[in-house]
């Protein structure tokens, strides 16, 4: 009997010996160098991480092989506590970090795209960004405004309102969605912000970057003091001038230089 269970589970180990190894193989052909029995997984968390730390820029696709673990990411747990800690973090800085001032001159900036609103829902039927952006299309479904919010981002948002800051929204849509933009934002929980900043026809020869960055300056030289930007993109949050600090949300779908 011994001998028997013996026999059987070496035959077991062999099996699973020559599964792991085709399965190394696959991936060793792609990536060979680190000398590392890596699997799928630990490949694409790699990417998925590198990414958010901003060693991985101007992708225009998720990797084909890695589609199905960002669609799993984006749509799990693990992605609303990683925004729910960007969250907190922002709060204790709120509360810890400012000496604000009576007047209205005390600015928090949100982003709108996967840091008020998710674009998951379009996402998911456009293959979690394995697709090249159709922004066509993207654009079709934001005048939809149908886009949810994301809870952690509303609670900021209404904590900052409560202290009597004001809320400046910056984002990269044009100004054509204006009034989709803003019927999505009320519908879903968002009022009272104080200035709503869209890209005009000047503003599209930009990148992302110098938009957001020079619209700060003009908020600055009209006084206003910008202690926090919570944005889901590091062109968002990168370039002068800029916050007392910036927050950055995980958002491995796509990248907007
Ligand atoms: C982009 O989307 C539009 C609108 O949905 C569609 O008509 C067009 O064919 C798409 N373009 C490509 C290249 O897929």
């Amino acid at each position: 009997m011994a001998r028997n269970l013996g026999f059987f589970l070496a035959i077991i180990g062999l099996f699973l010996g020559l599964v792991s190894a085709s399965n190394w193989n696959i991936l060793n052909q792609k990536k060979g160098k680190y000398g590392l029995q890596i699997t799928l997984k630990n490949y694409c968390e790699s990417w998925r991480m590198n990414v958010e730390l901003h060693n991985i820029r101007d992708f225009e696709v998720v990797p084909e092989e890695c589609v199905q673990f960002i669609g799993k990411y984006m749509t799990s747990t693990q992605y609303k506590v990683d925004s729910e800690r960007t969250i907190d973090e922002c709060t204790v800085h709120m509360y810890t970090c400012c000496d604000f001032k009576k007047g209205g001159k005390d600015a928090w900036i949100f982003d709108i795209d996967d840091t008020l609103l998710s674009t998951v829902p379009y996402y998911k039927k456009n293959d979690f960004g394995g697709r090249k952006l159709n922004s066509t299309s993207l654009e079709e479904w934001m005048s939809q405004g149908k886009a949810p919010a994301l809870e952690h981002s509303l609670r900021l948002f209404n904590e900052l309102k409560g202290l009597g800051i004001q809320i400046i929204l910056v984002s990269s849509r044009r100004e054509c969605l204006r009034s989709a933009t803003i019927d999505n934002l009320v519908d879903v929980g968002y009022h009272g912000w104080t200035s709503l900043i869209l890209r005009g026809e000047d503003d599209e020869k930009k990148n992302n970057q110098k938009f957001k960055a020079d619209v700060r300056k003009k908020f600055i030289n009209n006084g206003y003091r910008i202690w926090g930007i919570l944005g889901d993109q590091w062109s968002s949050i990168e370039g002068l001038p800029s916050a007392k600090r910036t927050f950055k949300l995980p958002n491995p779908l796509y990248y907007v230089a």
